[in-house]
């Protein structure tokens, strides 16, 4: 045994006979619904001889090492690192496979047959080893996805010309864009794009801009500070106020929708907003929704309603900004430890693990695959981009071997 398996033990018996405690203690850890165990049953691991790792790494050398590689660093897709992996962490997943909680076809095989003793061994054995070398190479995708909302301003550099940096018009005729929530902002875009909606320009534009940069740039819009759109507006507010009475039941009180695919019009350009009233009484902007509405308004009153709505205060739109990785890495954390180094013994360790495991595992938990109500809250809220930046995040973080420290008693 090395001198690293050693100290790790005797730490180990000293957890268990409670006279540490961890620099770092995060929220306990669920375990599988369906594993039972008995208080401190999943912590023996910890408390294996140098003779229970010996036999460990005999059973790992003739039945995992295919597999999970030599030294238990993996160069296989798919297959985890093991090595310094939490001693509890690896009992439980095992505990698991064999219970049918979780399962997996070149596991479920492997350790059916195997004894509750035969699992504390190897999980122990494992846990002793030092753990792999960080690497972005281990089935990272090439480049970090881009953050969304800067991926979206740079995606807008052509469009601030008309419709200013920050969606905030400063050219009469042009709409402001900040406000309008994302859902209505690529509906119009795909609306250009898709002929529903006339306008020869806007349709090349829109043609021009990628799937996946279309909700970028509409969250970035969405996502700016709005202010009215800084153009000159005649009429008379007072009188539009008392018009727009019959437009508040789907626009708003004061022209902040509250409805995804209603837009708002809360201090919009108002040459650009009588424009759009005279394109829906015409026709050439076909709205089932819009055209009774404006039907019977005449020229005076749109003047108006322009002059009130353009006067009102736009309110940023309930979308909230995206985590960023290291908003994200710092939640996961909380749990997995500082850089995913996790100090608690049934907690996963994360960092050096390999990428396309970690990929595979985030889905898992997206889709039901495996269970874990932790988890599933977790993973819940990630998009593609952010499993595949954790994953490629937690790849590259140096793996640190089991420390305790020992705190004094109080
Ligand atoms: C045929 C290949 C294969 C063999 C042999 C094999 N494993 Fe695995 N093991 C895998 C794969 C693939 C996974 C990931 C499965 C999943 O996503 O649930 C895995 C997952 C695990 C995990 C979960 C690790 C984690 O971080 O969640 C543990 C623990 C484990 N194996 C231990 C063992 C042990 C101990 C043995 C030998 C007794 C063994 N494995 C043999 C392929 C294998
Ligand atoms: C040359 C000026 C110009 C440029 C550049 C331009 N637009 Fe426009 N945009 C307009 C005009 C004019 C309209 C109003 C068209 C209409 O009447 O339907 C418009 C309408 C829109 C609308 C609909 C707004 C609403 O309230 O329904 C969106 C969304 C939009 N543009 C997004 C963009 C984006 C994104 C870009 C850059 C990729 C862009 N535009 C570039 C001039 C421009
Ligand atoms: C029954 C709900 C409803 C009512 C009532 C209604 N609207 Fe609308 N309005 C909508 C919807 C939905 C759209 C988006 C239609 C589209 O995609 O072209 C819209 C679009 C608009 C637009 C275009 C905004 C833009 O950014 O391009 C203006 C301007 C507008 N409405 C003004 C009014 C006014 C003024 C009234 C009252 C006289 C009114 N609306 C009444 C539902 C309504
Ligand atoms: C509230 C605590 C908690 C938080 C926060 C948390 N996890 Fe977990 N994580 C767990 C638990 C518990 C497990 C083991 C569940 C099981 O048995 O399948 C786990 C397992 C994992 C695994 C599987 C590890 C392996 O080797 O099989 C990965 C990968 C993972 N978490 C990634 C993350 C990421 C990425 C985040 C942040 C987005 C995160 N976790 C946040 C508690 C948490």
């Amino acid at each position: 045994m090395n001198w690293h398996a050693r100290t790790f033990l005797l730490a180990a018996r000293m957890l268990i006979a409670g006279a540490v405690g961890v620099g770092f203690s995060p929220a306990a850890p669920a375990q599988p619904a369906t594993v039972k165990l008995s208080p401190g049953d999943d912590l023996r691991a910890l408390n294996a001889t140098p003779q229970d790792v010996a036999e460990g790494k005999r059973l790992a050398d003739s039945s995992c090492a295919r597999c999970h590689g030599a030294n238990g660093v993996s160069t296989m897709k798919g297959v985890p690192h093991l090595a310094g992996q939490r001693p509890a962490a690896l009992y439980l997943d095992l505990r698991a496979y064999q219970s049918g909680a979780r399962s997996d076809k070149s596991m479920d095989g492997t350790i059916k047959f195997l004894s509750d003793d035969a699992l504390v061994k190897v999980a122990a054995y494992y846990a002793s080893l030092d753990p792999a070398q960080p690497s972005a190479a281990n089935g990272a995708k090439a480049a970090a996805k881009p953050d969304p909302v800067q991926a979206g301003k740079a995606a807008t550099a052509n469009c601030a010309g008309c419709h200013g940096e920050t969606g905030v018009s400063k050219t009469p005729g042009m709409p402001s864009l900040v406000g309008l929530d994302p859902k209505y902002f690529a509906a119009a875009m795909n609306a250009y794009k898709g002929g529903q909606r006339k306008h020869d320009m806007m349709k090349s534009f829109a043609a021009g801009i990628r799937d996946a940069d279309l909700n970028n740039i509409a969250l970035y819009y969405a996502l700016q500070k709005p202010s009215r759109a800084q153009t000159r507006a005649l009429g008379d507010q007072a009188a539009g106020k008392v018009a727009a009475a019959a437009c508040a039941g789907c626009h708003g009180d004061a022209g902040v929708s509250g409805n995804p695919t209603t837009p708002s019009l809360a201090g919009q350009d108002a040459q650009y907003f009588v424009a759009a009233i005279k394109a829906y009484k015409d026709g050439s902007r076909n709205d089932a929704t819009m055209k009774a509405p404006v039907a019977s308004l005449n020229d005076r009153a749109i003047r108006d309603m322009a002059a009130y709505y353009a006067a009102r205060q736009p309110q940023p739109p309930k979308v909230r900004r995206p985590l960023t990785l290291s908003e994200w890495a710092e939640r996961c954390d909380r749990c997995h430890g500082i850089n995913g180094n996790s100090t608690d013994p049934r907690s996963h360790m994360l960092a050096a693990q390999r990428a396309d495991y970690l990929e595979k595992v985030l889905h898992a938990y997206r889709k039901g695959e495996r269970r874990s109500p932790a988890m599933a809250a977790m993973s819940d809220a990630l998009t593609e981009a952010d499993v595949e930046n954790l994953a490629a995040h937690y790849a590259r973080q140096k793996a640190r071997a089991v420390v305790y420290v020992t705190v004094p008693a109080k």
